[in-house]
């Protein structure tokens, strides 16, 4: 059903920015590697809207959970990826046994698997190695080393492969994702150099290589899905073939963040002794859950001139209170009655003192009835974000400049939902 006016805080996801992404991704694997696997990381934005538009493109679901699992099962997604260190020994059993690849993190899931009885079944294994000698200062987790996997420099990987050897189970992959903070060329082609490493030293035969997630998406200045995927090319073309081995990779961030932004309502501006407040009705746990950001792409849309009739603020209860409140949206002043001032401190609506979004210099004053938008917020945002003071903002999709609503707004009925208290009347 389309909708008329949006009520903020609100995420919108653009679609055609989403198709856009999805198409490049694809044609960047066709023209590089022929036989090649998308599995989207369901952890990096599970909006079961977003999750069906990865199946839709043919995506395989990206899982690191038994919650997600039974999700890419709910969903109906016919192939899944199984990753992380906390599956449970039930959906551990039950992927393999439904022939999803599993990648095994660690030594506990090699006795699951062997003590399954299983002899086939997709089994990989997750590469833990020494990534920050090879790329210095662009791990995440720097010198302190990667958790994830089994170890090659201690032995462990190999052992891996001798109990999968032994057990008569074939070792069908090599996982080797790893999280970067530089998303560089270089972190894949020391990847796919290492999946080659691999290949060589132990004799190996997989049927697939994943090099994980991690790329850039959608920004300017930055590598693009066309250029990891031709460096990724380039490395394993030493000991794989395309047509032969297949790529997987797990893109996340890249894909969805382009295409969401965030909208928060100014809803009043203060002044202290030290400056000016301007408090909004979005959050900084929607936009930054992790607090690491230093700046948030964005844009203001001032009341009047930008005619923002369109939004609308988001009260306590029905589509009808919430555009009653509306009018707030029409209160701001007019762009000729505007100072320029020096410093304004764009607030959230929570009582933390840090939900502190940026501060704005040498720009028109904010008014109530102002809309930030705060762009590409699409990963791990709405996957992260608390229910902390007030519950799940409202999701839209815009489409051709219409807009539906794919999630609404969190009441306190789905709140309250599952849990057990006494009624105090
Ligand atoms: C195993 C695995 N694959 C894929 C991803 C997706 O990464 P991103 O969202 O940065 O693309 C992650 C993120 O941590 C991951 O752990």
């Amino acid at each position: 059903m389309k909708i008329e006016k949006l009520s903020t805080p609100c995420y919108v996801i653009h679609k055609n920015i989403l198709q856009q992404g999805i198409a490049l991704l694809k044609c960047a694997l066709e023209t590089n590697w022929n036989r090649h696997i998308v599995g989207y990381s369901f952890k990096t934005n599970a909006l079961p809207w977003a999750l069906m538009q990865m199946k839709a493109a043919g995506f395989y679901a990206e899982v690191v959970s038994e919650d997600e699992y039974d999700l890419a099962r709910y969903l109906g997604f016919s192939h899944v990826i199984y990753n992380g260190p906390v599956k449970s020994r039930a959906s551990f059993v039950d992927a393999l046994q439904r022939g999803h690849i599993v990648n095994l993190d660690a030594e506990r899931e090699l006795d699951w698997l062997e003590e399954s009885g299983l002899k086939e079944g997709k089994v990989g294994l997750r590469v833990n190695f020494d990534l920050e000698a090879l790329c210095p200062g662009e791990t995440s987790s720097g010198e302190e080393g990667g958790r994830f996997g089994f170890s090659y420099e201690t032995g462990a990987l190999q052992r891996a492969m001798q109990r999968l050897d032994q057990a008569g189970i074939r070792l069908s992959g090599l996982h080797l994702h790893a999280s970067s903070k530089t998303r560089s060329i270089n972190i894949y082609r020391a990847l796919a150099r290492m999946a080659v490493r691999l290949k060589q030293e132990y004799d190996l035969h997989p049927d697939y290589i994943d090099i994980g997630g991690g790329y850039f998406g959608g920004m300017e200045n930055k590598p693009a899905f066309p250029d990891y995927m031709q460096a990724v090319r380039e490395e394993l073309l030493a000991a794989y073939s395309p047509e032969e081995t297949t790529l997987i990779v797990e893109p996340g961030t890249s894909l969805i963040t382009p295409p969401i932004e965030y909208l928060a309502t100014v809803v009043d501006c203060k002044d202290t002794h030290a400056g000016r407040f301007v408090v909004t009705n979005g959050s900084r746990s929607d936009v930054d859950p992790l607090h690491g950001k230093q700046s948030y792409f964005h844009d203001i849309r001032y009341g009047r001139a930008d005619d923002n009739e369109r939004y609308i603020i988001a009260g306590g209860g029905t589509p009808g209170e919430e555009a009653a409140e509306g009018a707030v949206g029409r209160q701001g002043i007019a762009s000729a009655e505007r100072k320029i001032l020096a410093q304004q401190i764009i607030c959230g609506y929570t009582c933390m003192e840090n939900d502190r979004l940026f501060v704005l210099h040498d720009q028109p004053q904010l008014s109530p009835g102002d809309v930030i938008a705060f762009q590409k917020s699409g990963g791990y945002t709405m996957c992260l974000t608390p229910l902390f003071i007030r519950y799940f903002p409202p999701v839209y999709v815009e489409e051709d400049g219409e807009y539906t609503c794919v999630r609404e707004r969190w009441s306190t009925e789905e709140y309250v939902r599952k849990n057990r208290f006494r009624d105090p009347f």
